[in-house]
């Protein structure tokens, strides 16, 4: 059943003067159909209508707010910046001290520059990858998405795949030319085009963990491999982090799969919700940049102060011990109790999730071999050895993984337990190393199955048992945007405007994730289960 939430006249007016009504495609719910939202206020994890409707919201502006919305510590950053000036146009302390806490987390990045967006921040870094290397081609992936740049707008997700467009009229033929596309998680179709144009490839664009052809996480090797080949042939590996960072972990995805690219993008959640991106990385690389150098980049509203401040409010608050491990265990509890109900309504599909990042594909196969999926061909233990790897390599305990305690999968009971503790603030000096090791394993994988999630204080008890997880069908085999695009869009939409009738504000396309952010409760995650069990029995 289509909604039509919000107020018809403001509708007309914004089908009148906006292009689409919308400041961005997706926003015109074209994939879903029906009235699209316009947002009156907001607040944690709720959005509000203009007709007074509220919503819970898994946008959460496309990720940017993983404290949800209006945290207060950000609005009183912001409101005390406002007071003193809203911009300057000339460096403040602000951009020094974010930089650097950046850097920190992001070791890679040894210098950065701050940008508006991360179209901005893609554009950049692509203009000088190929002044540093002289090249001009760049291979990116079937379905990634880093912003609207003429260069990207070839095979590109989110909303080109949501409409539909492969391509973007206006781009050049002589400029597309030079982005060549793989399909993702395909290492060996980009040694074949390192093999065609050897010496000719600037950069390689990769989103560390897909997300937008729906959450896609690479398979074992697959970025190890993209380093490892750049690498051979003089190719700068750019990851574009503008969903990932500080999303997974306090850091980039970079850290927990302990590879350095040359170059990394960020966006969304170092800005606050106040339009902030980056790119920064290797010394030699950015030292190319004007004034250093003879790249040129420049910006109005970079370093914005409003900006920086609302940037470090948020970093501040990520710093929490326990943050992440918090924000995993809801995750979990959504992902499984989706695959679940599911499971329960004889719907096919599958839920790929990553940390915060979850899609719920309505893909038309099902297979049971969810954890063989991830880290195809590896051991179950195969995480357990990244983060050993991890602990070797850092001097001195925390180097390498500067940040709050790691994010917890209930991987096993005793990692489990640890972690509870680890929240109840008892002191992770006296845990052991292999405990530490186990949370930092926080993505999802066949032995995370093993384990019943704990369950706080979610009230079981109101809850149907058919959504949560029994574990017997954890199916995912969905790996590139060619699987992707199986999805059933129609089905889908049925699902979106059936959860949107119910209060649950889901991404109004296939092709997006659902970002879980630190205000959704365990009220929230229950609302949605419930609300998700409903929905897919009536389509
Ligand atoms: C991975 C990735 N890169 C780049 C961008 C572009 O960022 P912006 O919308 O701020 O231009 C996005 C936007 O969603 C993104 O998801």
């Amino acid at each position: 059943m289509a909604s039509t939430p919000s107020d018809s006249d403001l509708l007309a007016r914004a089908q009148n003067i906006l292009v689409g009504g919308v400041d961005s495609p997706v926003r015109a719910f074209r994939a879903v159909g029906g009235a699209p939202l316009i947002v009156d206020s907001a607040r944690g994890s709720r959005v509000r209508d203009t007709n007074g409707k509220e919503y819970i919201d898994f946008i959460c502006s496309w990720g940017a707010l993983i404290l949800g919305h209006a945290d207060p510590d950000v609005v009183a950053a912001i409101a005390d910046q406002a007071a003193r000036g809203t911009s300057y146009g000339i460096t403040s302390p602000l951009e020094i001290e974010l930089g650097e806490r950046i850097s920190r987390a992001i070791p890679s990045i040894e210098r950065i520059r701050f940008v508006t967006s991360g179209t901005e921040a893609a554009m950049s870094a692509v203009r000088l990858a190929r002044a540093f290397t002289g090249r001009d081609l760049i291979v990116k992936f079937e379905g990634g998405y880093h912003g609207h740049a003429d260069s990207f707008l070839v095979d590109a997700g989110s909303g080109l795949a949501t409409l539909g467009i492969s391509s973007s009229p206006g781009v050049p033929a002589a400029l597309a030319q030079l982005t060549l596309n793989a399909p993702y998680n395909d290492a060996a179709a980009v040694e074949q085009i390192f093999q065609k144009y050897p010496g000719k490839i600037a950069a390689v664009i990769v989103e560390p963990v897909a997300a937008n052809m729906g959450v896609v996480p690479p398979v074992e090797g697959f970025l190890e491999s993209l380093r490892a080949i750049s690498a051979r042939d003089g190719a700068l590996l750019i990851f574009d982090e503008v969903i990932t960072g500080f999303r997974l972990w306090y850091g980039g995805a970079q850290n927990i799969f302990g590879i350095k690219p040359d170059l990394t993008l960020l966006g969304k959640i170092i800005g606050g919700g106040l339009p902030v991106a980056a790119y920064g990385g290797r010394r030699d690389v950015m030292d190319m940049v004007a004034p250093l150098g003879p790249v040129y980049q420049a910006g109005t509203l970079a370093g914005n102060p409003l900006a920086m401040r609302a940037g470090i409010a948020t970093l501040t608050k990520l710093e929490a011990p326990g943050f992440y491990a918090e924000l995993a265990r809801k995750s979990t509890r959504l992902a499984d109790g989706l695959r679940a109900a599911l499971k329960d309504a004889g719907v096919p599909g599958e839920v790929n999730a990553v940390g915060s990042l979850l899609t719920l594909f309505f893909s038309p196969a099902r297979n049971d071999e969810y954890g063989k999926y991830l880290f195809r061909g590896s051991e179950p233990g195969h995480l357990d050895k990244i983060f050993e790897e991890q602990m070797r390599n850092q001097s001195g305990g925390d180097a390498g993984l500067r940040g709050p305690d790691p994010p917890t999968t209930g991987r096993n009971t005793a990692a489990a337990s640890a972690a509870r503790k680890t929240h109840a603030g008892q002191d992770r000096a006296s845990r052991k190393d292999t405990d530490v090791i186990r949370e930092r394993s926080y993505l999802h994988s066949a032995a995370d199955f093993d384990t019943t999630i704990s369950n706080g204080n979610f009230k079981t008890g109101e809850l149907p048992d058919h959504v949560f997880p029994d574990n017997s069908n954890n199916s995912l085999n969905l790996h590139d945007y060619s699987a992707a695009k199986q999805s059933n869009t129609a089905r889908f939409a049925a699902f979106f405007q059936e959860m949107l009738s119910r209060g649950i504000l889901l991404a109004p396309s296939q092709f997006e994730a659902l970002f879980v952010c630190s205000a959704h409760s365990d009220a929230d995650i229950h609302r949605v289960l419930f609300a998700a069990s409903e929905a897919l029995r009536s389509i």
